[in-house]
């Protein structure tokens, strides 16, 4: 006999460029073979899941995100968000306070560990606690940024590859810059360019492989020309149509795609808590 208050498993699309809505789903339990492939079915095809509802410890947290796939392990030449010489933590706080990362300022639509060789596939966002206003998180469909590009764009940029400057490594007295004019600098960083236009690896979809202001360089390209293309890319990229408002609830779960999406966060009152847990998972060679 069931009982009343009893959820059902659903996966609701929202109406929006791209995500769905997971209801009656307990990522403290385990979950049945079925369930998990229609969740990475979902996942594919809306690029963001949002989970309803959960408490979780942190081992709960990272059982349920390894059943999408293995941690992300940065190597020491490519640090990322909360590395450490040698480590970065497994379940990363990003929080404003007890020594959190990413304080509470705005961060621009990017999707994570794009400058290093396998970037991260997607990555698990659990909030835990949450301000009364601001600190939204916005999810950008870039499948349909590229499908509404026009067709002589497509062919210009179908070829190119892309160098994403480590923002982790630069140098914090430099001002930041949207693209490497300047190749007369020797460069810090290991690079690893990847494609601009990238396949989606599961649904063969093409994506724009580009975020919104991380210091890029499109191999190649004479400096101008490259910043000029960037520049306009990056103007359509940044358009309502193409990207879903995020409103935190306390026990949310946002599970995203980094291979066929951008995130941004926009700022809060310093005043004010916000905790969230994130875990990302390993990705493969961009193509
Ligand atoms: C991240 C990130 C956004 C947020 O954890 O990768 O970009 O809403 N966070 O805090
Ligand atoms: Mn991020």
């Amino acid at each position: 006999m069931s009982t009343a208050t009893a959820i059902e498993f659903k996966i609701t699309p929202l109406n929006a460029p791209l995500g769905a809505v997971v209801t009656g789903l307990d990522g403290s339990q385990a979950v049945a073979p079925e369930k998990i492939l229609q969740l990475k079915q979902a996942l594919r095809d809306y690029h963001i899941l949002i989970f309803k509802e959960q408490k979780l410890t942190d081992e709960q947290f990272l059982n349920f995100a390894f059943y999408f796939g293995s941690l992300f392990v940065p190597s020491d030449e490519t640090p990322v968000l909360a590395s450490q010489p040698g480590v970065t933590p497994v379940i990363i706080p990003v929080s404003n306070v007890d020594g959190g990362y990413t304080g509470t300022g705005e961060l621009t639509f990017h999707s994570d560990h794009k400058w290093t060789p396998y970037p991260s596939s997607g990555s698990l966002l659990y909030a835990l606690e949450i301000p009364s206003a601001g600190g939204n998180t916005y999810w950008l469909n870039t499948n349909l940024a590229y499908e509404t590009l026009d067709e002589t764009t497509k062919n210009q940029i179908a070829n190119l590859q892309l160098i994403t400057y480590n923002p982790f490594l630069h140098d914090r007295n430099e001002p930041r810059k949207p693209y490497r004019l300047d190749n007369t600098i020797p460069l810090i960083s290991p690079v690893f360019p990847h494609p601009l236009v990238r396949t989606h690896p599961e649904s063969g979809k093409k994506h724009l492989y580009l975020d919104a202001a991380t210091e890029v360089e499109i191999v190649g390209l004479e400096p101008q020309e490259g910043a000029a293309l960037i520049e306009r890319l990056r103007k359509h990229l940044n358009q309502p149509q193409f990207y879903y408002q995020h409103n935190w609830s306390v026990g949310d779960i946002v599970y995203w795609d980094n291979q066929a999406t951008l995130h941004y966060r926009e700022a809060f009152d310093p005043s004010e808590r916000r905790v969230l847990h994130r875990i990302s998972l390993a990705g493969s060679r961009p193509f």
